[in-house]
């Protein structure tokens, strides 16, 4: 590396550390909607992803707070997004409910059990909208993955191959159509990087031929009564991701379900084949970032209000439609 790229590096650092700190607001401030990038709990933290902080709660307890932060382009941009977390919490909270008959899942109730009384109090009071308190289980190893529409990664592998990870699909089929039948793409979870796409086979590997048919039928089941209801509410849900852990023997629900962030969300009344669909939620800053002309890399350009603004709308906007209540701040 040249001297004057080196240069160039550290001033990207420093200018990309300078926006991160102007928009640092800390978890546990006064107002519990106050947007917030990072959370800052009195808990062991097991890990941050992109969107959530994941804290340890005793032996067999997690709580999973959902922030404000938002990815596009595979990068964390500088602003948190105002009720971003709330609406992928609850959007979550809303499918859990709605599929409590045909899966169980992680939610726990029993954090009284847990928390110190002060805690209790943060999490009653502050943090419980954009939170979820969880049975930790042991995740099954396997991204299940479902395919509804042809697009992205499944449409250049069609256009290649007349497959998508290994489906044999009917000739002709134009982009984002609409598929026959949802499509089970299972890809590896990896601890670190990119998941890789296996097929069936290498998932009756990792999780046994039982457990393997379980996780593809329940998977291809919520997901298609979830993009119907989805439908009837004006939202296409393009694909998804579920993830299934085992508690006492028996396949369960976890992670999130559903959202805008594991799955792709299209505005149904504008659909149309052929080309690429919007994002319901994202394609207001997509659109910004790629009218200022960003290249894509670091320092992550800072959104002006109006964007920020319109974002939060779509999500709320989101979350409205697809449950018809009102968002629990
Ligand atoms: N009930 C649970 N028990 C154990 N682990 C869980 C449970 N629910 C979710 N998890 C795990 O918690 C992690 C949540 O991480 P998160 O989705 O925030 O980030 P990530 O998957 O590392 O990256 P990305 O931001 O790209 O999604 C996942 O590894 C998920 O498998
Ligand atoms: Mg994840």
């Amino acid at each position: 590396m040249t001297k004057q790229s080196r240069n160039l590096r550290l001033l990207r650092l420093r200018l990309a550390m300078t926006y991160q700190s102007k928009y640092e607001t800390v978890m546990m401030a006064k107002d519990n909607t106050a947007a917030i990038k990072e959370s800052k709990l009195d808990l062991p933290l097991r890990g941050r992803g992109k969107v959530r902080d994941i804290y340890s709660v005793g032996k067999d307890r997690l709580m999973l707070v959902t922030t404000d932060r938002l990815s596009a382009f595979d990068v964390v941009l500088p602003n948190p997004i105002p009720f971003k977390g709330h609406v992928l919490n609850q959007i979550s909270l809303f499918w859990f409910d709605f599929f409590k008959d045909l899966v169980p899942n992680h939610l726990a109730d029993d954090y009284k059990n847990y928390l110190t009384p002060e805690m209790t109090e943060a999490y009653e009071s502050e943090l419980k909208g954009r939170s979820m308190f969880v049975k930790k289980v042991e995740p099954i190893m396997v991204e299940c993955v479902v395919r509804g529409y042809i697009t992205g990664s499944g449409w250049k592998d069609y256009l290649k191959t007349g497959a998508v990870c290994g489906h044999q699909l009917p000739t002709g089929l134009k982009q984002c159509e609409k598929l026959e039948k949802p499509l089970f793409t299972p890809a590896s979870k990896e601890t670190s990087g990119h998941d890789i796409n296996i097929d069936f086979k290498q998932t009756v590997e990792r999780v046994g031929e039982k457990a393997a048919n379980q996780i593809r039928d329940l998977s291809i089941t919520l997901y298609s009564k979830g993009r119907d209801y989805a439908e009837s509410k004006g939202i296409l849900i393009a694909d998804t991701k579920f993830e299934f852990g085992i508690l006492d023997g028996d396949i369960i629900l976890i992670d999130e379900v559903l959202t805008p962030d594991s799955s792709r969300f299209w505005p149904k009344d504008i659909y149309e084949v052929g080309h690429d669909q919007p994002s319901y939620d994202k394609q207001i800053v997509r659109n910004y970032l790629l009218d200022i002309k960003w290249n894509q890399k670091p320092p992550v350009p800072v959104l002006p209000d109006e964007i920020v603004e319109k974002t939060s709308a779509a999500y709320r906007d989101v979350f409205k439609r697809l449950t018809g209540r009102a968002l629990a701040a």
